[in-house]
């Protein structure tokens, strides 16, 4: 357990250390009986869930909110930072309703509402949004570079199948990232994507040769100022055919991955300028060879994105033999924080104007400026650990309650007693960013968290 811990810890944000390790899935992987199939037709570039499934619930009209073009809010959220509760979405103009992912009597469904109060949000299509603005500096690159070349996907299903999320793309059997501990579940066969990287196999498979993929993605995790459990990314691909590389005296595969290092750097010099550059040598199940682009930014070393030469298997797949391609994926959070000096990311989810004045469409960099610091305030719990605890299951029902009030939950004792019982005792740091929190909020938030941490994981507070 402790090892998952100090991966799940490990990750960093856009996290290709994520797939990059090779560490298989521990313990407390949930045996998912099965449930009813959905229906994934082949796609429009939709949301093809639940295509052929008429939903029992009651659609309701959208409500427009000047901050989200999708999501119906129901839930009382009196104070800010408290999860809305969506009842119903629409992606790729298909509507999904709530019941139809969040079932709770399902035990092959670990989607919490807090979550699925995020679908269809999509802060990666709002033009005057930092993620939106680096979105768009990106293909602004791309366009410049290859004109007419790359296809820009931004509206594709982040409910896909357990095949697309990790089959197709050769994750493991035994890959870390498979397990319910740390993947949202819909149902046994279908998740919400945990990278854009999911829809590479079928994009190729409809013949697509240059392409975009952004995205929110989502991977349950622990919590502090740089993770969140949504976040977005952006996948490149471009193939190559055997006239492309037939007169350069290089190979396949040596062709595609100079050509990827030169596309690379060129976009890292668009995003942050002259910077100082170098690549390592990386292990992602869908490339070969993997590398990673550093980029010496402000004093230190910055992982800017994950790349390489995809797997021949995965194009095989796609019914082609004698194509080589690249591939790329990054976090925009990530890239956001850096480049507009966001401190926590947190406040991409903001509505408070005070934060999203502060940007405009072809600003690149602009940066933020605070528009106030609350005062934090720290309530610590003990318990008792089973086997089955994990942290990442502690910091949903952290999340649940007390939505983005929470800023950090950390690991501050851990021991174990004669009698073999380990004790934990985790710091939760609550502060909002938008206003000050009384104390009574607090304690009531706190007392919650108690409770449900007891009834919910098993746990003997202390
Ligand atoms: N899917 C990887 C992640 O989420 C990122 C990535 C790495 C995508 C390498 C790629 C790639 O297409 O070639 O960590």
């Amino acid at each position: 357990m402790l090892i998952q811990r100090a991966l799940s810890r490990a990750r960093v944000l856009f996290t290709s250390r994520y797939f990059s390790s090779l560490s298989s899935i521990q313990m407390h992987t949930i045996n998912l009986p099965k449930s009813p199939p959905f229906s994934f037709s082949s796609n429009n570039h939709g949301c093809n869930f639940l295509k052929s499934k008429p939903s029992s619930s009651v659609y309701v009209p959208f409500v427009s909110s000047p901050y989200s073009t999708a999501a119906f809010s129901l839930g009382k959220s009196s104070r800010k930072g408290v999860v809305p509760l969506a009842a119903l979405l629409q992606i790729g103009g298909v509507q999904i309703a709530k019941d139809d992912v969040v079932k709770e009597s399902d035990p092959t469904n670990n989607v919490p509402d807090s979550i699925f109060a995020k679908l269809g949000m999509q802060l990666h299509r709002r033009e005057n949004h930092p993620l939106g603005i680096l979105k768009k500096t990106i293909y602004d690159y791309f366009d410049t570079n290859f004109p007419g070349k790359f296809e820009k996907f931004d509206d594709l299903c982040p409910i896909v199948t357990v095949k697309q999320n990790f089959d197709d793309v050769l994750v493991p059997p035994d890959h870390v990232s498979r397990s319910y501990n740390d993947t949202y579940y819909v149902n046994s066969d279908t998740v919400l994507r945990c990278h854009t990287s999911a829809h590479q196999a079928e994009l190729f498979r409809n013949g697509h040769t240059h392409f975009l993929v952004t995205g929110d993605v989502y991977r349950r995790d622990s919590i502090d100022g740089t993770h969140y459990p949504v976040f977005h990314q952006m996948e490149g691909v471009r193939v190559f055919s055997p006239e492309d590389w037939s007169g350069s005296g290089m190979d396949g595969t040596a062709y595609a991955a100079t050509d990827l290092k030169r596309s690379l750097e060129g976009l890292a010099k668009h995003l942050f300028g002259a910077v100082e550059m170098r690549w390592v040598d990386t292990y992602f199940p869908f490339t070969n060879p993997s590398y990673e682009l550093e980029i010496f930014f402000q004093g230190k070393w910055l992982e800017v994105l994950g790349c390489g030469v995809t797997e021949q298997a995965i194009l095989h797949a796609s019914g082609r033999t004698d194509i080589v391609a690249w591939a790329f994926g990054l976090g925009l959070e990530r890239l956001a924080m850096v480049l507009f000096d966001i401190p926590d990311i947190r406040l991409f989810w903001s509505s408070d104007e005070r934060f999203t004045s502060q940007f405009s469409e072809g600003k690149l960099g602009v940066k933020f400026k605070p528009f106030s610091k609350f005062p934090p305030c720290y309530k610590d719990m003990s318990f008792w650990i089973n086997d089955g605890f994990t942290e990442n299951n502690l910091c949903e029902i952290v999340r649940g309650i007390a939505g983005d009030l929470v800023e950090e939950v950390t690991l501050i004792d851990n021991f174990t007693n004669k009698k073999g019982m380990t004790s934990h005792c985790y710091r939760i740091t609550y502060r909002s960013m938008e206003l000050s929190l009384a104390d009574d909020e607090i304690n009531e938030l706190q007392l919650q968290v108690r409770e449900a941490v007891q009834n919910k994981l098993n746990v003997v507070l202390r």
